[in-house]
C-alpha cells in the first residue's frame, strides 16, 4: 500500500544557517512528518556545522541525498569542475567539519532514492550533477522514469514541470509563494528552490511542503538576515563574491 509522504522539502542549503533557521521557524506549525533534503548541505557559505547539526537532528523521517558540493567537502572528490570560489569554499569546509558531520556527509546516499511513487535526487535521476532547466529535458526524464513525482534541486530555481498522459509537457517557474494542486494521472518534476543561495533574483530562502495524499505542493519564500551570513563569509576569509550574490539572489 502506498505510504503517504508529507514532507518539508529543502535543497541547496549551502552552509547558510540563517535562512535554514528562518525556514524551520516559518513551517513550525505546518503539517509534515518527513524532511526531504535534495543535497548541497554545504559549500559557498561559512556555517557548515550549524547547518549539518540542524539537519541531523530536525524532527521527522529523513530522506536525504548528497549534492556535488557535499562530495567535494567530504573529500570524495577534488572539485575539478568547480569555479575557484566554489572550490575554495569546499576546501575550507573540509577543514572546519566536526567529525560527526564529516561522517554524515561521507555516508549521504547517492540519488536517486525512491520512496513509493516519489523519487528524490540532487540534479536529475540520470546523474546527481545534471541540471534540468528546459521543458524538453524535463519531458525526457518524466518519460524515462515511472515515478509519479521526482523531487530535484541543483538549479536553485523553484519550478514545477508536468507531463500529462498525452505526453504534453508544462513548466512553471514559481514566483513568490504559491500552492500548486497536483492532478492524478499527471507526473511531475518538482524543485523547491534553494534555501541557502537562491538564484531567481529573490534573496529570500525558498522551500516547499509536498503532500502526496492531498496532492499539493506549497512553495514558501522566507526572508532572513543575509547581512549576517555575509559577515560570517567575510570573517571566514572566503571570497567576497560569495557574500555579494546573496543580496541579489543570484
Ligand atoms: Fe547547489
Amino acid at each position: 500500500m502506498e505510504t503517504r509522504l508529507r514532507a518539508l522539502v529543502v535543497s541547496d542549503l549551502h552552509s547558510n544557517f540563517e535562512p535554514l533557521r528562518s525556514v524551520i521557524s516559518r513551517v513550525r506549525r505546518k503539517k509534515f512528518d518527513s524532511v526531504v533534503c535534495l543535497g548541497d548541505f554545504v559549500g559557498y557559505c561559512a556555517e557548515p556545522n550549524q547547518v549539518l547539526d540542524t539537519m541531523r537532528t530536525i524532527r521527522g523521517t529523513k530522506l536525504y541525498v548528497r549534492g556535488n558540493h557535499d562530495r567535494v567537502a567530504a573529500g570524495i572528490e577534488d572539485g575539478a569542475g568547480f569555479n575557484p570560489a566554489a572550490k575554495e569554499a569546499a576546501f575550507w569546509t573540509r577543514t572546519k567539519l566536526s567529525a560527526p558531520n564529516r561522517r554524515f556527509l561521507e555516508k549521504l546516499s547517492v540519488g536517486p532514492v525512491r520512496h513509493n511513487s516519489v523519487m528524490i535526487c540532487h540534479g536529475s535521476p540520470y546523474h546527481e550533477d545534471e541540471y534540468i532547466f528546459t521543458e524538453h529535458h524535463a519531458a525526457q526524464i518524466l518519460l524515462e522514469y515511472d515515478a509519479t513525482f521526482i523531487l530535484y534541486g541543483h538549479t536553485h530555481l523553484p519550478v514545477v514541470f508536468s507531463l500529462d498522459q498525452r505526453r504534453n509537457v508544462g513548466g512553471l517557474l514559481i514566483r513568490g509563494e504559491a500552492t500548486i494542486r497536483l492532478e492524478r494521472g499527471m507526473r511531475y518534476l518538482i524543485n523547491p528552490g534553494s534555501v541557502g543561495q537562491p538564484r531567481d533574483r529573490d534573496p529570500q530562502a525558498s522551500c516547499a511542503i509536498f503532500d502526496s495524499e492531498r496532492m499539493t505542493v506549497q512553495f514558501f519564500r522566507v526572508a532572513y538576515d543575509y547581512t549576517k551570513t555575509q559577515r560570517s563569509i567575510l570573517k571566514a576569509g572566503l571570497p567576497p563574491i560569495l557574500a555579494e550574490r546573496l543580496a541579489y539572489g543570484t
